[in-house]
């Protein structure tokens, strides 16, 4: 048995952005609280979105504190802004970061207590404010996950809340909004989409809804990664980037995810390593260590990656499709390993056991154990040739 659900309404296409005013109206907001952070404001993406507020007669409030791997400290700042603008209506516009952040603030914002109080899931109480949720980067999906991911910058301990009632009301999917990433952060961001779905589709918990979403989140992403590495105003090939984004995330967020995705989050923490780029150098060697669960799962991806898997044993066929990523992670220019972060041998046992704890262990594929992701994380400290 299983259950597929996606609450959330989605709104698509090149100028989509520019309705966010309208939007506000349709859903009753009355005051709207925008989350971002200065990277967005930097490459003007805000202008639009406040344009059309204006046009839509809708006041607001910019809380543009957010910080990459925005800590419990920013929610709590946030939502005290929001309580004394007495706004009603959360926008998130920004990667996954801004994107969180609008998640708890609007949590937050009709909760008691403080935002460290619902860590885990299903913790919350009362549904949050509506929240509108505007990516500009083709990756995280938080537009379509209940999901917010937080730092406990004392601790270092990055850790998340999430269930149902946090939910984003809509999300407006705009790739004119991604135009102006740099190629570093397309090719980081999107190796995290990729990921996204390819663990979704491999997982234990898989179904076969979240199964074709996330199928053709990884066509999209095939044919489109590279292009829009190379060239920025490739619009198709962003459109179908930050299509696949979401789609992966309507597969994920039923699902979970796997490894490398359990391993990010501690390797995050303590040595910086950027979400995309740490799941893009650990995914060959997560896929790697899965093949043998789920060999035929691992044909169908090589498929998608055009490779030819004609004659060949299913275990040679299957190894085509670690063979494809790592193509792609070279192309794109991800050949980096952990040890540039500054990830040594010591660290391994306690980051090891630290995503040992995390939920998305238990939905991998092949059972393992704290050695077995040591072992990961030690391949992983090379990059690839
Ligand atoms: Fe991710």
């Amino acid at each position: 048995m299983y259950t597929y659900k996606m609450p959330t309404e989605l709104f698509c296409g090149r100028g989509a952005a520019t309705k966010v005013g309208e939007k506000v109206l349709e859903l009753g907001g009355k005051k709207a609280f925008i989350t971002t952070d200065k990277g967005v404001l930097g490459a003007g993406l805000l202008k639009g979105i406040e344009e059309s507020l204006k046009d839509a007669n809708v006041p607001y409030v910019v809380f543009d504190e957010v910080e990459s791997d925005p800590s419990i400290e920013t929610v709590e700042k946030g939502t005290e802004l929001l309580k004394e603008s007495g706004c009603d209506i959360v926008i998130g516009i920004g990667g996954g970061s801004a994107m969180d952040t609008a998640k708890a603030v609007a949590t937050m914002g009709t909760n008691p207590g403080k935002i460290f109080d619902y860590i885990g899931i299903d913790k919350v109480k009362n549904k949050a404010l509506p929240v509108i949720e505007l990516p500009t980067t083709a990756g995280t999906g938080s537009e379509a996950t209940y999901w917010a991911v937080l730092t406990d910058k004392k601790t270092k301990f990055k850790t998340g809340v999430g269930g149902w009632l946090m939910m984003p009301t809509l999300a407006i999917v705009d790739p004119l909004l991604t135009k102006t990433l740099p190629p570093k952060v397309t090719a980081f961001t999107g190796m995290d989409a990729l990921t996204h779905a390819m663990e979704s589709y491999v997982c234990k918990a898989t179904q076969p809804i979240s199964e074709g979403l996330a199928i053709h989140s990884m066509k999209l992403i095939a044919r489109s990664l590279r292009k829009a590495v190379a060239n920025g105003d490739d619009i198709n090939a962003r459109e179908d980037m930050i299509m696949g984004s979401l789609i992966a995330a309507m597969a994920f967020n039923v699902t979970r995810l796997g490894l490398a995705h359990a391993l990010v989050s501690p390797l995050g923490a303590n040595f910086g390593v950027p979400h995309g780029a740490g799941n893009a150098i650990l995914l060959p060697h997560v896929m790697e260590f899965n093949i043998m669960a789920v060999p035929e799962k691992f044909i169908e991806i090589a498929k998608i990656f055009g490779e030819n898997v004609d004659n060949m044993s299913e275990m040679e066929a299957a190894y085509k499709a670690v063979e494809a990523v790592k193509k792609l992670m070279k192309d794109i220019g991800i050949t980096q390993g952990l040890e540039e972060y500054g990830v040594t041998e010591e660290s391994l046992r306690p980051i090891a056991e630290e995503a040992y704890k995390s939920g998305n262990v238990a939905v991998n594929p092949r059972k393992s154990t704290v050695e077995d992701l040591m072992d990961i994380t030690r391949k992983a400290m090379k990059g690839i040739k």
